[in-house]
Parts: C-alpha cells; structure tokens; sequence
C-alpha cells in the first residue's frame, strides 16, 4: 500500500471539512485531535480551504490533511502548494488526475462505475474514493463493483451518506482502508463553535471501533 494508504488505513475515519474562516482551523484542528482523529479531508468548498491547509499544515502538522473536491488542475496545484499530504474529488477527471500525478500528489478521484475504476486504474490510480457511498448502493455495491479489480489492488475511501451507524459496516470490507464523512464537523457546527460536540462525536466514532 502507499504511504497514503497505510495513514488513512490507521486513522480509518477521514473528516470531510467544509469551513468558512481561518478562525476556526486551529479550533477545529484541535477538537478533532482531542477526539483521537488525527487527520482531515479540506474541501474546496469554500473560500478559506487553501488557507487553511495551508495554515494547518504549518500550525498543526500532527493532523494529516488532505484536500476534498479537488476539481481542477488549480486545486490540484493549490492544494499540493498549501501542503495538502493527499487530495480526493467527487469524480474521475483525467484532465484532474493527470495534473496531480504531474506535481506529485497522491489523489484520489471518485469512483462509482466499473468504468470510473477502469478509468482511474488504467492512469495508474488504485486509491479511490467510492462516492456517492450510501446513494450508490453501499457495501454490497462496492463488494460487486470492485470484484473483478480485487487483483489490481484497488482500495477505497467511502464517502456519502457513511455516519456512525454504518461506519463498521464499511470497514469490514477489507478493500476498504478508510471512510469518510461529514457527520463528524458538519458545516454549521464549525461555524457555531461548536468544539465539545465536534471532540465528542470523534470520541464516539473511536470508542466504537475500538
Ligand atoms: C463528500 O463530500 O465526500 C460527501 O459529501 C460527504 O457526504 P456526507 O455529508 O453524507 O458525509
């Protein structure tokens, strides 16, 4: 597995950010820390998120962050020149994939065809983030999709509709390194200040599996 891999595999849940101001990334790095997840997806999103990889990547370099909807080859380059360790986006765009693969930053694109996956394998690509998770079909339509690729190694990141009470359900499939979510530091929970409840809901997801 690549280095990017073996770290979301240990951390197993990956934050996915949407954050509004620099003020809050400390803060947020922080509860999510004090929670016991020590990694973040910052997702192009808003506004702030370069600033704030940039900022974190600096401040509070014990958080492994990546970038989310990377969707172009600027993000790509801004997420990488910002300090982004790895970058994931909704779809498979080889015009994306082929820009990250250029500076040099592990990415994964979205997947949820057998053709995404023929299309990310065949640049190389066997990260994937499986997205829209929940929408798509779950466990059993990543166990069906990714059968005939098993050999090639593929791995995947769910994102999309995985909460607490299904988060277990998609790390038992061993083609799964690590899930994703918002559920963790929902928009409007970064932006009320809400720290306790983002730590407690970290804590949550740890004590369940253990
Ligand atoms: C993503 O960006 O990966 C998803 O929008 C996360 O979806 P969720 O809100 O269902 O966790």
């Amino acid at each position: 597995m690549s280095d990017v891999c073996e770290i979301l595999a240990e951390v197993k849940v990956v934050p996915v950010i949407a954050i509004d101001s620099i003020e809050d990334a400390i803060p947020l790095a922080d509860a999510l820390l004090d929670g016991g997840i020590p990694a973040a997806e910052i997702t192009f999103r808003t506004a702030a998120a370069a600033d704030v990889i940039n900022l974190l990547s600096k401040e509070r370099p014990q958080l492994y962050v990546g970038a989310g909807t990377v969707l172009s080859p600027e993000n790509a380059k801004r997420a990488y020149e910002c300090g982004a360790k790895f970058a994931v986006a909704p779809g498979c765009n080889p015009t994306v994939i082929s820009a990250a693969q250029k500076i040099g930053l592990p990415f994964a694109p979205g997947v949820m065809t057998p053709s995404d996956i023929e299309m990310a394998t065949s640049m190389g690509l066997t990260f994937l983030k499986f997205f829209p998770a929940g929408a798509a079909g779950g466990v059993p339509m990543l166990k069906n999709i990714s059968a005939p690729y098993k050999h090639l190694g593929v791995k995947f990141m769910p994102t999309g509709g995985v909460t607490i009470d299904n988060v277990q359900e998609y790390l038992a499939v061993p083609e799964i390194i690590a899930a994703g979510g918002t559920w963790l530091a929902k928009q409007d929970m970064i932006a009320n200040g809400e720290w306790d409840k983002i730590t407690e809901n970290c804590k949550a997801v740890i004590k369940l599996l253990g």
